[in-house]
């Protein structure tokens, strides 16, 4: 049987970079330094945020990486309770070979760890290819429309919410 090249591991604060090269290159919406930052907080007045995150490997080479949050039901949220999918993402040469599908895999043993029972993930109503990942992979795409929703970017400002139940 082949050997499996592809692995996962934790984001540290000295490879933070890469996570921020891979989406910056790979996705057409750009984040600012701070979203990353949040990952690893200081200073008394930094976000308590729950992060998961992973970079994704290929032959030892960091390809893919996910960033998601907890999304606590605090009393008078609006927020759904569940997990979020913020970015996840793989190089194209990369793609096909299962690790955007660790990567998931990876957000969804947290989702459960956390009695967490929804992920959920905004997509640009122009990435059908994402989309259709997404829907292959279990989610629902109720067709809501965010109109304005990414700022900077050279894709499609609307997105759609897809969300997966995780019993
Ligand atoms: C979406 C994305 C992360 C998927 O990563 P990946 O590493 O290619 O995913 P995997 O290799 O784990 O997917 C494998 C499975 O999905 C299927 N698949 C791949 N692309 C697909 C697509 N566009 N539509 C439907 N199924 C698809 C494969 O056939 C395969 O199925 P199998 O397991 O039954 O053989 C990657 O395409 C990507 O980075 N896209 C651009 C970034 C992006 O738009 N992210 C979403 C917004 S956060």
């Amino acid at each position: 049987m082949p050997r499996d090249l592809t692995a996962l591991d934790n984001v540290y604060e000295n490879n933070l970079g890469t996570l921020v090269k891979l989406c910056n290159s790979v996705l057409p919406v750009q984040y600012p330094e701070s979203f990353f930052q949040e990952l690893f907080p200081k200073g008394k007045n930094a976000k308590k945020d729950t992060f998961f995150a992973q970079l994704g490997y290929y032959s030892e080479i960091a390809v893919g990486g996910v960033k998601a949050k907890l999304l606590p039901n605090k009393k008078g949220d609006v927020l759904p309770q569940g997990v979020y999918i913020e970015i996840l993402v793989v190089l194209e040469h990369y793609r096909g070979k299962g690790i955007g599908g660790k990567l998931l895999s990876y957000v969804e043993t947290e989702c459960k760890k956390h009695f967490q029972h929804d992920i959920y993930v905004h997509v640009a109503t122009d990435n059908e290819s994402a989309i259709n990942w997404y829907i292959k992979h279990g989610f629902v795409n109720e067709g809501n429309i965010l109109k304005d929703y990414y700022k900077d970017t050279t894709g499609s400002p609307d997105c759609y919410v897809l969300k997966k139940h995780i019993p």
